[in-house]
């Protein structure tokens, strides 16, 4: 088991990024899920449908957003993993990667940057990337860099024993039991013999949650459940690497991270990821559950406070497995 991080002796760093200020409660008050527009994106094949003024994906159950400011909320969530884990991966690559020609698939990409860190630093390997939704950069972006459009539940666009390092995380909204099986197995079928698996997913629910939290989060795991989504797979994950693959040297790894002002400056952020959440799924969910987005944002109000009174956590599941890779006789 992780330890609680704390945020008292070490400071965040954002890539040295500037930041747009937010502020998720305050941004609640303008959702409304009562306008539905759809729309075919010019450069790919998907469809977008537009609910309460967010951009959703049509051809997936996947239930978040697709828009700006889901990418801007991906982007905070990215830097904040790696400062937890304090790095961008857990499995033993850092070697491989640094040698030319490495290949790394990064599974539900979405807007990259995870894999545009990791292309600068290791120039010599390179990176695809795949998503549903094509929030990656398309024209500006490292030489070592390439992103394509698929559905990993369509099977994987490459041949078997392609990549040396196979990466999927935060995928919890967008995959069932059942898809999780297929997924991990494809994963298993393009990485290459003595390569690695990696996944990285948040537990849900949360620790310690208090009493309006629990309502919210028990009915948003009914209501993707009736979506055929599972979002709370993670703890389970090690279960399904074990079952369904054959990968071998498996190492589990978990963080306790907190909620909310409590936890100080990681714990603010996980909070207000939390509520970013909130908010780019009551498009989805607000219809589904039958509650008044009014009822909704007073919800959402009481959650963030609950978090600070009792001391709430999540635990994160790091999940990495090898390949195995015949022995060459002479
Ligand atoms: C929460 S985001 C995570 C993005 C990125 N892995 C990260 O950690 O920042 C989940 C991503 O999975 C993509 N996705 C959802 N369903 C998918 C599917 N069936 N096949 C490929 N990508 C999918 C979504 O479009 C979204 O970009």
């Amino acid at each position: 088991m992780g330890n609680i991080i704390s945020e008292h002796s070490q400071k965040l760093n954002f890539g040295g990024k500037k930041r747009r200020k937010f502020h998720p409660l305050r941004q609640l008050s303008t959702i409304s899920a009562k306008s539905t527009l759809t729309a075919r994106s010019s450069d790919s094949t998907s469809s977008y449908r537009y609910i309460g003024g967010r951009r959703f994906n049509e051809n997936t159950k996947y239930s978040l957003p697709n828009d700006d400011e889901e990418i801007d909320r991906l982007h905070m969530q990215h830097y904040l993993q790696r400062y937890i884990w304090q790095g961008n991966f857990c499995a033993p690559v850092h070697n491989v990667l640094k040698t030319p020609g490495a290949k790394v698939l990064d599974v539900g990409c979405g807007p990259g940057t995870w894999m545009l860190e990791m292309a600068f630093d290791y120039p010599e390997a390179h990176f695809t990337g795949i998503d549903i939704s094509p929030m990656y950069p398309k024209e500006i972006k490292p030489i070592n860099v390439e992103f394509e459009e698929a559905d990993i539940n369509q099977g994987l666009p490459f041949a078997d024993n392609s990549f040396d390092f196979v990466v999927m995380r935060n995928m919890v909204n967008a995959l069932s039991d059942e898809d999780w099986q297929k997924a991990l197995k494809e994963l298993e079928r393009v990485c290459k013999p003595g390569g690695f698996v990696e996944c990285l997913e948040f537990e849900i629910p949360g620790v310690h949650l208090g009493k309006t939290t629990k309502r919210i989060v028990e009915a948003y795991i009914q209501i993707m459940r009736t979506r055929s989504i599972d979002v709370t797979i993670a703890p389970r994950l090690e279960e399904r690497f074990t079952t369904y693959t054959t990968l071998m040297n498996l190492e589990h790894h978990v963080k306790m991270v907190p909620f909310g002002k409590w936890g100080d400056k990681t714990g603010k952020i996980m909070a207000d990821d939390l509520l970013l959440i909130m908010k780019a799924i009551a498009p989805i969910l607000i219809p589904l559950w039958g509650v008044g987005e009014i009822q909704y944002q007073e919800f959402t109000n009481s959650l963030a406070k609950e978090l600070d009174a009792g001391k709430a956590y999540c635990n994160i599941h790091t999940i990495f497995a090898q390949k195995y890779e015949p022995y060459h006789y002479i």
